[in-house]
């Protein structure tokens, strides 16, 4: 088993990406901020799965994190992160700092119009401009084949699959199964954040996805009922929650679906909830004929 490689250096890294290509590797990537969990784990197995060389990348992105967010606080542990990149035989961890990423005087900036200004972006303006650059920049540092996202982040995977598309970058993405705590609750970095008491009323989160999924399998056609039964079980189980959206949308531009029986494709219900201490994400994705 050969060492796992740490690459500081942009310039570094795309030539260590080239000499593989032309080597004739298949590279995957796993993008991260670090702190990394089994979501993150399900990622690289993946990418060890179907590629020669898996690269991760460490780095906590600032430009998209809004001014009174968690950019300084949010959980880094590069130590345990590297012994998680080891026990799965990563190849490289790309780790830049910010003045690697941005030097002094960056000026380009990725902004995929409509998309990113619904849901996530509406409430967070600008997230996923600092998203699309950052990850077009490291696709240009890394150079994979394969690069792997969690469906956790359903929105940033219609993002970076748009960036891709519009812009013919030429890799692939795969979206990956969200992982779940035994009770539901999506894993995430932030979890951290959570209380034990607040881990277990979380789990009112995905409960309310599930029955949301099932009231529209049943063939509800308005989908505001739909939102509104999801709405009273987290209501009921968190107290003091904040729902900042519960949407039914299709999965490619984000639009709102108004009339669930002329609709047929893949349907996302997503949510973000605020709760004491953290916002939480989650979303279920099923197919709808
Ligand atoms: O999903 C994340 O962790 C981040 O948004 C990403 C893709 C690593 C970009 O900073």
């Amino acid at each position: 088993m050969s060492e796992i490689k740490i690459i500081k250096e942009a310039k570094a890294m795309q030539e260590i990406s080239e000499f593989l290509r032309l080597s004739g590797k298949k590279i995957g990537f796993v993008p991260t901020m670090g702190y990394l969990h089994s979501g993150h784990i399900s990622l690289i197995k993946k990418a060890k799965e179907e590629c020669d060389i898996v690269i991760v990348s460490i780095y906590v992105n600032p430009t998209q994190f809004l001014k009174d967010e968690d950019f300084e606080t949010y959980p880094r542990d590069f130590d345990a992160d590297y012994l998680s990149c080891k026990n799965e035989n990563v190849d490289y961890i790309f780790n830049p700092d910010n003045i690697e990423m941005y030097k002094r005087n960056h000026m380009t900036n990725i902004m995929i119009s409509n998309i990113s200004n619904k849901l996530e972006g509406e409430i967070r303006p600008g997230h996923f401009i600092g998203v699309a650059t950052v990850v077009l920049k490291l696709f240009n540092i890394t150079k994979p084949h394969v690069s792997y996202f969690g469906q956790k982040d359903a929105q940033q995977c219609i993002v970076i699959k748009r960036l891709v598309e519009d812009l013919n970058v030429d890799i692939k993405i795969e979206t990956c199964e969200t992982i779940r705590e035994d009770n539901g609750l999506a894993k995430s970095s932030r979890n951290v954040y959570l209380s034990e008491n607040e881990k277990n009323n979380a789990a009112a989160l995905f409960k309310s996805l599930s029955i949301g999924k099932s009231l529209v399998l049943q063939g509800i056609n308005d989908p505001d009922s739909v939102i509104l039964e999801m709405s009273k079980i987290i209501k009921e189980e968190i107290p003091n929650a904040e729902i900042q959206y519960i949407s039914v949308t299709d999965n490619e531009l984000l639009n709102n679906i108004d009339e669930l029986n002329n609709y047929k494709g893949e349907v996302l219900i997503s949510l973000a909830v605020k709760t004491e201490k953290t916002r939480l994400i989650d979303n279920v994705l099923f197919s709808k004929n």
